[in-house]
């Protein structure tokens, strides 16, 4: 328990954090990845590149801090946390570490004299309440998952018996368990963890699941990213046959129930969880506008299929929106997507729920666009393809 001295100071901390927490944060990943090498795997080198791994752990070091007096300020916080951490794996022997890593980054970003024994204390009673919070959140999602039909603990062997490509740059591939078991059902807009050794090294990545639960198998759809490690392994080297390695699914960006409209909007690879959405919501026979961006018809996956869903249901509304859109590739819209034209799109009262995921200059515009518009914040949902980041 902390101290009322020890909350005192950790809100004390804030303003400096806000200066300098993504020093922080950076400064102690590289110890960190530099002297635990057991952690290494569970982090993607191209997300502490970027910058967006730190900048999303200082963010939440912050929004902490703010909320010492009151951890229900913190909001989807730890939902989004607990879910990534438990789709890679992340577990209980590992918080130490982390911990003894972020003190010494304080410690050595701000100076012996601003970060004084006492503060680190603070700071050290403040990370474990956080830790044992994270800790006991994801020991019980592992046990649900272990002891659920068809659940499993830890990596389970997945055999790859279809590969399809979706487009000149998406492939799906469809796996089944290795032991031939039943696998956990998962909610549309779910992701799994996939465990691949690549040129000796261990990595892991998250992929949303592309198609609906069936109790058996599962589909996962890939974009090949040039540079890419995994999925240029997948695209590249993984055959049918082969035996790839799942975490079990996570993840909170899930279509909830309702009755309102559903306006799914997607952009190239942030397909994919839309996909087992639309799925799940047609029987429902709510109203549903499908909204899908690409670059051209040569990287747009899925959509003969999503063509003849709409073929098959007059509740499905289907709007595609190319960069660049030849005379007979049949859009309905060119160039960016526009404020004005996803106002045309969206159903005129603005009452949807709204669910959205594509790069982050996409996602930035529609958020923005959405809000425009005139629909409910809370009724629009999205996930990031990776670290979490600020749309505004
Ligand atoms: C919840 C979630 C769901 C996801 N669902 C999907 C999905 O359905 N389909 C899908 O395709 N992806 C999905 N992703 C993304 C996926 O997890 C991977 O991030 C993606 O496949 C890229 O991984 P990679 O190993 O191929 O590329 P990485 O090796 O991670 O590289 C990514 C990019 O960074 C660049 N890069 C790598 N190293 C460096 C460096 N040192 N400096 C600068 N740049 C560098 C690469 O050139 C490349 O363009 C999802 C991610 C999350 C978090
Ligand atoms: C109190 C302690 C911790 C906090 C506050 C924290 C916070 C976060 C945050 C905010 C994210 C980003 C979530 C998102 O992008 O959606 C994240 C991701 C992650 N965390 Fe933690 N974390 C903690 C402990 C740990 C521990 C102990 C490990 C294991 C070594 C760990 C491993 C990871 C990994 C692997 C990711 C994903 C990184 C990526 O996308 O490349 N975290 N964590």
């Amino acid at each position: 328990m902390l101290t009322e001295r020890q909350r005192e100071i950790v809100k004390a901390t804030v303003p400096l954090l806000e200066t300098g927490g993504e020093a922080l944060t950076t400064h102690f990943y590289q110890t960190m990845l530099a002297e635990y090498p057991e952690v290494r795997p569970l982090f993607n080198q191209a997300h502490q590149q970027s910058g967006a791994q730190p900048r999303a752990l200082a963010h939440s070091v912050l929004m902490y801090a703010k909320n010492i007096d009151r951890l229900e300020g913190l909001g989807n916080l730890p939902a989004q946390i607990i879910n990534k951490h438990v789709a890679l794996q992340v577990q209980a022997e590992h918080y130490p570490i982390v911990g003894a890593c972020l003190l010494r980054a304080i410690r050595e970003v701000l100076g012996a004299e601003i970060a004084t024994d006492e503060v680190i204390a603070a700071w050290g009673a403040a990370y474990q309440q956080l830790a044992d919070i994270l800790i006991a959140a994801e020991r019980s999602i592992y046990e649900q998952t272990a002891a659920a039909e068809g659940g499993w603990r830890g990596a389970r062997d997945f055999k790859l018996v279809k590969k399809e490509a979706e487009s000149a740059e998406i492939t799906s591939f469809y796996l089944e368990p290795a032991d031939g078991g039943a696998v956990i059902a998962h909610q549309p807009g779910q992701y799994i963890g996939l465990r691949v050794m690549v040129d000796g090294l261990e990595q892991r990545r998250n992929y949303s699941l592309s198609a609906a639960s069936n109790g058996k198998s599962y589909r996962i759809s890939v974009k090949r990213e040039a540079g890419g490690k995994v999925s240029r392994y997948l695209h590249d080297q993984v055959q049918v046959g082969d035996v790839l390695q799942l975490f079990a699914p996570s993840g909170h960006f899930t279509l909830q129930e309702g009755s309102k409209p559903l306006v799914l909007i997607s952009g190239g690879v942030g397909i994919t969880p839309t996909l087992p959405m639309l799925q799940a919501a047609l029987p429902t026979g709510r109203e549903i506008t499908f909204i899908h961006c690409a670059r051209d018809r040569g990287v747009h996956a899925f959509r003969e299929k999503i063509d003849a869903l709409v073929a098959a249901n007059e509740q499905l509304t289907r709007r595609y929106c190319y960069d660049q859109a030849g005379d007979s590739d049949g859009v309905d819209a060119q160039g960016l997507l526009s404020t004005d034209q996803l106002g045309q799109w969206l159903p005129a009262s603005r009452d949807a729920d709204v669910y959205f995921l594509g790069p982050r200059g996409f996602m930035r515009s529609v958020k923005q666009s959405l809000r425009e518009l005139g629909v409910p914040d809370a009724q629009v949902h999205y996930e990031f393809f990776g670290p979490a980041e600020a749309l505004a």
